[in-house]
């Protein structure tokens, strides 16, 4: 009887064989030596990766071939994981076709003790959440849906850089990856001319001077396109395929997006790291300098956004002076609703 963690070691093992050899057959042979187990246990790997979505030929009496995964629109946790081997902070993926949040699932962990860097991965939540309680809709197998578990050095107050840092390093990806501009909307939004593309979550659990665990939890909208935006946000949201007029292989996506988060949480944990990711965010954010309406518990303030505090709480200045918000809602006005009051 073969144990689970054997499975998706020969899963692994026979992902990477065939990584190794693209385009080529790899013999059942070879890969009987490589995963030092039978041709049965191959054969049981090899499905259960084209479960997974991982394009393998099976060719009779020769044995298998990878196709190409360039432009594959599947998830596969396997094939996830080996593009993370070299990811200083992540290193596994757990993929589920539906859940209830991907927040919920990662918190779970988290309470078990497990380690920080896994990746809870989903095509479909049926409590998905927004900030402030709000719900996150996604239509399936379009878009991504993640949540990670970090146990950063922070202090409860400082839960906010994280969203910073995610921030940064989705808008990398777009640009980098797709070569899409986006705007950083503090604390948590990104856009694409004006519209939502990508929105950030961050939890976490502690006592006042101590994180145990935090949750950073990513909707990005990568590949629906208008017929599948619902009704009441087809004004306000967009994706990576409206902007890039073409559609992307979301693993790649969130593989790159792993790999540049994961160098802004070391950057954070080092010594004046924070400085540094708060200039990279100022740097990068649309907010700032802008006239923009917060709402906060039901309050409302008009004002010009001036700065980042080294918590990464935003500095407005309004008509009553100075006022610093830690977390709120922000809309950006146009200079004419700016001055206006809007
Ligand atoms: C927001 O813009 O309000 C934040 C949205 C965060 C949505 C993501 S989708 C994956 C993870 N699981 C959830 O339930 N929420 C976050």
């Amino acid at each position: 009887m073969i144990k689970p963690n054997e499975e998706a070691n020969s899963r692994a093992q026979v992902f990477e064989t065939l990584m190794e050899n693209p385009g080529a057959i790899v013999s059942s042979s070879l890969l009987t030596q490589r995963l030092s187990s039978s041709r049965q246990a191959v054969f049981k790997a090899v499905c259960s990766l084209k479960d997974e979505g991982v394009p393998i030929e099976s060719i009779p009496q020769k044995g298998y071939r990878l196709e190409s995964i360039d432009e594959l629109q599947k998830l596969s946790p396997t094939m996830i994981e080996f593009f993370l081997r070299d990811n200083p902070l992540f290193n596994r993926c757990i993929y589920m076709r539906e859940t209830d949040s991907t927040q919920k699932v990662i918190k779970k962990l988290a309470m078990q003790e497990a380690e920080a860097g896994i990746v809870a991965l989903t095509e479909r939540q049926s409590e998905g959440r927004g900030r402030r309680g709000r719900s996150w809709q996604s239509p399936d197998e379009k878009n991504l849906m993640f949540s990670m578990l970090l146990r950063p050095t922070l202090k409860p107050g400082e839960v906010q850089l994280l969203n910073l840092a995610a921030g940064l390093a989705v808008k990398e990806t777009l640009g980098e990856l797709c070569g899409i501009p986006s705007e950083l909307k503090w604390p948590n939004d990104i856009l694409c001319r004006g519209k939502k593309l990508c929105g950030i979550l961050s939890e976490a659990a502690g006592e006042p001077d101590r994180i145990y665990y935090a949750v950073t939890g990513i909707g990005i909208n990568v590949n629906m396109g208008p017929p599948d935006i619902p009704e009441e946000i087809a004004g306000v949201a967009t994706s990576v395929l409206i902007e890039g007029g073409r559609r992307f292989a979301r693993w790649k996506l969130l593989v790159d997006f792993l790999a540049r988060f994961a160098a802004l949480m070391e950057l954070l944990s080092s010594r004046g790291g924070a400085v540094k990711l708060l200039s990279l965010y100022r740097r990068g954010c649309d907010t700032i300098g802008r006239e923009i309406r917060v709402v906060q518990d039901e309050e409302i303030f008009n004002g010009r956004a001036t700065g980042i505090t080294p918590e990464g709480a935003l500095v407005v200045h309004t008509s009553d002076g100075e006022k610093i918000f830690a977390a709120a809602d922000v809309h950006h006005l146009r200079m004419a609703e700016g001055v206006n009051g809007g």
